[in-house]
C-alpha cells in the first residue's frame, strides 16, 4: 500500500510556536495540532506545507528544516513535520480550525495536543528555547 504523507508546520514567529485547534471531524475537534494537511500526488512536501498554511491560515510561510522522525496517523498515513518561518500575514483560522494560539517554549504543554503531534511539538519547543 502506498503511504500518504501529511505535512505539518511548527510555525515560529518572534520566539513563539503556533498551535491550531481543530474544528472537525468530531473525534478530533477541540484538540490542538500543528497546522498542515495531505501532500497531493506529485507535490513536494515543502510545497504542500506552504499551500496548506496559505489555505488554512491565510499566511505565507517558509519551510526551514525537517524535524527528524515520522509518526503514524492511521494505516497508510504518516505525519512529517517541518519548522517554518512566518513570512507575511497574521494567521487566522480560515479552514479546519476554530482557534489559534502563539505559545512560548515554556507554554507548549498548555494545550491538549493530538498525541501524534506531541513528539514534534517537544522538539520544536526545544529548538525555540535554544534560539
Ligand atoms: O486537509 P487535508 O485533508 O489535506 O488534511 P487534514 O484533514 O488536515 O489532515 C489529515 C489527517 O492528518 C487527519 O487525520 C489529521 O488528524 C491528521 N493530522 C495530524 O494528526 N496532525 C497534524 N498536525 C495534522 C494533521
Amino acid at each position: 500500500m502506498d503511504v500518504r504523507v501529511v505535512v505539518a508546520g511548527a510555525v515560529f514567529d518572534r520566539g513563539r510556536l503556533l498551535a491550531a485547534r481543530r474544528s472537525a471531524p468530531p473525534e478530533l475537534a477541540g484538540r490542538w495540532e500543528l497546522p498542515g494537511g495531505k501532500v497531493e500526488p506529485g507535490e513536494r512536501p515543502e510545497d504542500a506545507l506552504v499551500r496548506e498554511l496559505r489555505e488554512e491560515l491565510g499566511v505565507e510561510a517558509e519551510p526551514l528544516e525537517r524535524i527528524p522522525g515520522e509518526w503514524p496517523l492511521k494505516p497508510g498515513l504518516v505525519l512529517r513535520v517541518w519548522t517554518a518561518r512566518l513570512v507575511s500575514g497574521e494567521p487566522r483560522p480560515l479552514e479546519d480550525h476554530d482557534a489559534l494560539r502563539w505559545l512560548a517554549p515554556d507554554e507548549t504543554d498548555e494545550v491538549d495536543w493530538l498525541p501524534q503531534d506531541r513528539p514534534a511539538v517537544g522538539e520544536a519547543a526545544r529548538m525555540l528555547a535554544a534560539g
